[in-house]
């Protein structure tokens, strides 16, 4: 390790279903960085997470992961215990916004709409016409916990909800039933607790699924989003306080639906967004003036320790000699 020089490590790959887009996340972070004349080393995320971490002694994590044991503060939980500073979000507010359940009941906690919505599991499928009783159609049906529109299903009808459900449950334990939103789909970025903006999405044809996300031209985008400016700070607002209401930090996408009326929903708060050459949060620092170099820079500069005893640990690394691998330090 070079004398004042962070060595950074980007995480990526993991384990989840999302696996391929945050390589593609982890490959466009590293060139950025290493274009500005950062160390960087990629950091191939598996269960043998710990042993690399000790191997490669980096000073610092760019999380590139995305979904299950990357996005869910997993991995957030083992920086934390070996005292290597990471971006995003701490292991708390991780886990909520991965868990579309619990994230929704915080919500609702603090006013800030989302769609209703009812939860089935695999036990209940043979059932499901008699759950679904008078919620109506059309519904959306996805994972409690997943990314990237993997296992997201709309519904018209109970044979397609039995269809979707049964798919939605191939990746979780769980499913949410969700009331279908028609309007306009609008991405908000909050960086360092500041709101970049909000990008509208048009898929060319359904919903923002898998393919609409990363096939070029599957989708338009329009920044700023086209609402009057009224509109447009009042969606921001509610996504920076869906942020806050989840006690996110770093670089954040929350998903939102604007109708044609009054109303506007918050479907989620990504913490770890993709940053893929489709993304929308490059996308969205773009638009605010930011170039891929400089976000990712800013989001480096974000990286921390979250957890109580942060102090303790700041304390050590101060007293470590150069060239310490920080990961030794705390070993038992
Ligand atoms: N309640 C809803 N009404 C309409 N469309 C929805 C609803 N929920 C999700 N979608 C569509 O599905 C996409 C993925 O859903 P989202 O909740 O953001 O999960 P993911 O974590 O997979 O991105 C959204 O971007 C949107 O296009
Ligand atoms: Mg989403």
């Amino acid at each position: 390790m070079g004398k004042g020089r962070r060595r950074i490590g980007v995480l990526m790959g993991g384990m989840s279903a999302e696996r391929d887009v945050s390589l593609r996340t982890g490959d466009a972070v590293a060139a950025a960085l290493a274009g500005r004349g950062h160390e960087v080393v990629k950091v191939f995320v598996d269960r043998d997470l710990d042993r690399i971490l000790r191997q490669s002694a980096i000073d610092v994590a760019f999380l590139a992961l995305h979904g299950r044991y990357g996005e869910d503060g997993c991995v957030q939980g083992l920086l934390e215990i070996m005292g290597i500073p990471y971006t995003g979000s701490g292991v708390l507010a991780s886990a909520l916004a991965m868990d579309k359940l619990k994230a929704k009941e915080l919500f609702r906690l603090h006013n800030i709409s989302t769609a209703p919505y009812y939860v089935i599991d695999a036990r209940r499928l043979a059932d499901i016409e008699d759950v679904h009783g008078s919620f109506g159609f059309p519904v959306i049906v996805k994972p409690r916990r997943e990314g990237s529109s993997i296992g997201v299903t709309r519904a018209d009808d109970p044979q397609e909800l039995a269809r979707a459900a049964e798919a939605a449950l191939q990746f979780d334990s769980e499913a949410l039933v969700e009331r279908f939103i028609t309007g306009k789909e609008v991405a908000v970025a909050v960086l360092d607790g500041r709101v970049l903006g909000g990008i509208e999405i048009v898929p060319k044809k359904g919903f923002y699924d898998y393919q609409s996300k990363y096939q070029k031209g599957m989708s338009e985008y329009h920044f700023p989003a086209r609402l009057g400016p009224t509109r447009y700070r009042g969606v921001l607002n509610l996504g920076e306080a869906a942020h806050r209401a989840l006690g996110c930090s770093g670089a954040t996408r929350v998903d939102l639906i604007v109708t044609e009326g009054e109303n506007e929903y918050v479907l989620e708060v990504n913490t770890l967004p993709g940053m893929t050459p489709t993304s929308l949060l490059p996308k969205i620092a773009a638009g605010a003036g930011m170039d891929f170099g400089d976000l990712c820079e800013a989001i480096l500069g974000s990286a921390r320790l979250h957890a109580a005893n942060r102090v303790e640990a700041e304390l050590e690394e101060e007293g470590a000699t150069a060239g310490a691998d920080p990961a030794e330090k705390l070993a038992v």
